[in-house]
């Protein structure tokens, strides 16, 4: 677990959840993660955490969860709701609620569509969840490792008769008993968390920002001792990431082991073909732009790579000269202004491959690269359809050998209109870096750039891995 940054306490937190709840409450890399660490850093929690797993198996019941009267604590079901108030043996189309509160939960079967309607919160909608996909998601012994929190393949999935026979419910959980006799418990917890299709929760809501808007409130910024130190910090500058993909660090040693120190407390730093923390001056000779005093139009970096660093940090060590401001364009927004502008120039844009591609000749012991990517400007995710990757970098656009003549002029036409949009004065953030305060950018989102600058300016920085910091915004609730 080299390199993992959670502090004791956050462990301590995430072992009791553990220990109240070791039936998969919590998402599984959590539970993964959280394993590994109480066992290295608090043993007396571990112990009782594995002692809480043995008799949970001890029990041999694909229901137990370690507290076995808590299936004698069930509330009885709400007699109007099923025929005679039996269930257990109807093939029906039902309703289930608790006696004593209408609030509770809601369960109801659809036997002619194979699923069941779940309102997995009491103020929520009804989730419908497929009884195939419920079997599929059993987090029983049988089919799922809670030593490893991984899955258990079930290769007879499909020649199952998955109708339940039974279907209770209590004020935690959903019980199922199936034809096979194989009995699932799944908290209601878990159900809001993963109702299916797929639905994105996020605790922490994108801002897609311009200049007005970024400059209507205070930057995203939180001092270096409340980011090192103190979880809310952390959690503070992950959120801000998630909300508006920057955040910057302020207060921080005005050095390169600055830099290091407020980039690992968010991920470890990624190595890359520039080595781990870099630094960029003018004088280094490298066959790149921002190896120069030429100003750099906005764009995201390593769109040549399969997949582009997740987070760029910049620190600002020593200047000089004049010039040189930075500038950050929400990749996002731009890509929301198309849509509203062009709709079909947003689908060209996302429909399109473009090749990326970077050279460069062997230099200080180092071998020479041809780098190259396709990818759409901009990517949805699959199961929301809200943006999720864009990639924007007029440098390193390879040539365009991905579409045939007639479409080409509608590709250039959208790319134009998306250009022309990156370079709205309105959408430009600019600001001048100082010494001292890291800035930290989603890379899968925002762009960068800076202005033609004088004299001598030195810039470290490094990378971070997409799924490095997203795994520590998932740690720390800010996704
Ligand atoms: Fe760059």
């Amino acid at each position: 677990m080299k390199g993992v940054n959670v502090s004791l306490s956050t462990i301590r937190r995430s072992a009791q959840i553990l220990l109240a709840q070791p039936n998969s409450k919590v998402v599984p890399q959590a539970v993964r993660l959280t394993h590994h660490l109480v066992k290295q850093q608090s043993p007396i929690l571990y112990q009782q955490q594995q002692q809480q797993q043995q008799t949970r198996a001890a029990c041999n019941s694909a229901l137990c969860n370690g507290k076995c009267k808590k299936k004698n604590a069930r509330r009885p079901l709400k007699a109007a709701a099923v025929s005679g108030g039996n269930f257990a043996n109807h093939k029906h189309t039902g309703s289930l609620a608790l006696t004593d509160d209408d609030a509770g939960p809601e369960v109801n079967r659809r036997d002619e569509d194979q699923v069941l309607e779940v309102r997995v919160t009491p103020d929520g909608q009804l989730a419908r969840f497929p009884y195939m996909w419920l079997r599929d998601h059993c987090h029983s012994d049988r089919y799922f490792n809670h030593s490893t929190q991984q899955k258990i393949p079930d290769l007879e999935l499909l020649q199952r008769d998955l109708t339940p026979e039974d279907v209770h419910a209590d004020d935690k959980s959903l019980f199922i008993k199936w034809r096979d006799g194989h009995e699932t418990e799944y908290s209601f917890e878990w159900l809001a968390e993963h109702s299916y299709p797929g639905k994105f929760c996020r605790r922490t809501k994108r801002v897609m920002w311009d200049k007005k808007k970024i400059h209507a409130g205070p930057l995203p910024a939180v001092p270096f001792e409340y980011h090192m130190n103190s979880e809310e910090g952390l959690r503070e500058s992950l959120q801000n990431l998630v909300k508006y993909g920057f955040t910057m660090v302020t207060e921080t040693p005005p050095t390169a082991e600055g830099t290091k120190q407020a980039s690992e407390r968010v991920s470890p730093i990624q190595e890359s073909m520039y080595g781990g923390l870099w630094t960029v001056s003018p004088s280094m000779g490298n066959n790149d732009t921002a190896y120069t005093h030429a100003s750099l139009g906005a764009h995201t970096d390593n769109t040549y790579l399969t997949s582009p660093a997740g987070i760029e940090v910049f620190h600002l060590l020593e200047h000089d000269g004049t010039g040189g401001e930075s500038l950050l364009v929400d990749g996002f927004n731009a890509v929301d202004t198309v849509r509203r502008e062009d709709p079909k120039a947003y689908q060209t844009l996302r429909d399109t491959l473009v090749p990326f591609e970077y050279m460069a000749t062997a230099a200080d012991g180092k071998p020479p690269y041809l780098m190259k990517a396709y990818s759409p400007i901009f990517t949805e995710h699959p199961g929301t359809g809200e943006l999720l990757t864009f990639r924007f970098n007029a440098y390193d656009r390879g040539v365009m050998d991905t579409v045939g003549p007639s479409e080409l002029a509608q590709f250039y036409k959208a790319y134009q209109h998306l250009s022309e949009v990156i370079s709205r004065p309105e959408s430009e953030f600019w600001h001048q870096m100082r010494p001292g305060t890291v800035v930290l950018v989603d890379n899968w989102r925002v762009m960068h750039g800076r202005g033609a600058f004088t004299g001598f300016r030195l810039l470290s920085g490094c990378y971070l891995s997409r799924d490095e910091w997203i795994s520590q915004a998932r740690m720390y609730d800010a996704l």
